[in-house]
């Protein structure tokens, strides 16, 4: 199987210097990608900017934006091969919003305002899972491969209920959540507690676990939604 899996946060620049993130470390992501390739799979991590080592086996490409991103994944989506089953595991962080313009130059505290303008981001799951798994727009290039996807849900209330919410919204085969108010879960920390909620509807509660164990059971998961 091919996995494609992000990782870590994106940075939305304002200027050459100043940008808007989030706390992501993209260990989750790079333990997936390590499992994977460690289970014979063919591996692309796309990474924004994080300070972990490319894991053996895996072809890494590094982003900066959510744009870049999203670029990216369509890319190594659309290269698979024709038959050969595709899973894109998001675990990336991906800022929601960026700046309406960057600046091209530092800007000067005099030239900077009180308010800054956003816009959305794409989000990237969604996008990928509207073109795989509904009617495919004809400007992108199109997937052959089946493929599988599965997202992140980082909660602090209603997890489940969440989790359902997005499953569903995002065409997901599978959505692993958390509450990041717990003890050992979330961002930089090296476990994991997690709930898998599946397409289906079925809910498996994970206990307390390294963040390398959560990968070794979300590639078996993987494994076995391929028929
Ligand atoms: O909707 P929410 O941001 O909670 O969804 C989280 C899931 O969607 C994660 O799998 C994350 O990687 C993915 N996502 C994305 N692009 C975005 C926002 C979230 O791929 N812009």
């Amino acid at each position: 199987m091919k996995f494609v899996v992000t990782a870590g946060p994106t940075r939305e620049y304002l200027d050459p210097v100043r940008f808007l993130s989030n706390p992501s470390t993209g260990k989750m992501g790079f333990a997936v990608a390590r499992v994977a390739a460690m289970r014979g799979h063919e591996v692309v991590l796309v990474a924004g900017p994080v300070s972990l080592k490319t894991p053996k086996g895996v072809r890494r490409i590094d982003v900066t934006s959510a744009r870049d991103m999203l670029a990216a994944v369509e890319e190594e989506m659309a290269k698979a091969k024709s038959g050969k089953p595709t899973i894109f595991v998001a675990t990336a962080a991906v800022a929601d919003w960026r700046p309406a313009k960057c600046a091209p130059r530092k800007l000067k505290k005099g030239q900077m305002s009180d308010t800054l303008k956003l816009v959305r981001n794409p989000d990237i799951l969604k996008e990928i899972g509207r073109r795989t798994k509904t009617a495919q727009s004809p400007t992108r290039p199109i997937i052959h491969s089946p493929t599988y996807l599965v997202g992140f849900a980082a909660e602090t209330n209603d997890v489940i209920a969440e989790a359902r919410r997005k499953c569903r919204e995002k065409n997901l085969d599978m959505i692993v959540a958390n509450d990041v108010t717990e003890k050992g879960s979330g961002f930089g920390v090296d476990t994991n507690r997690v709930t898998l909620v599946r397409k289906d509807g079925s809910v498996d509660r994970l206990p307390l676990m390294t963040k390398l164990a959560v990968a070794r059971r979300i590639v078996r998961e993987c494994e076995d939604l391929c028929p």
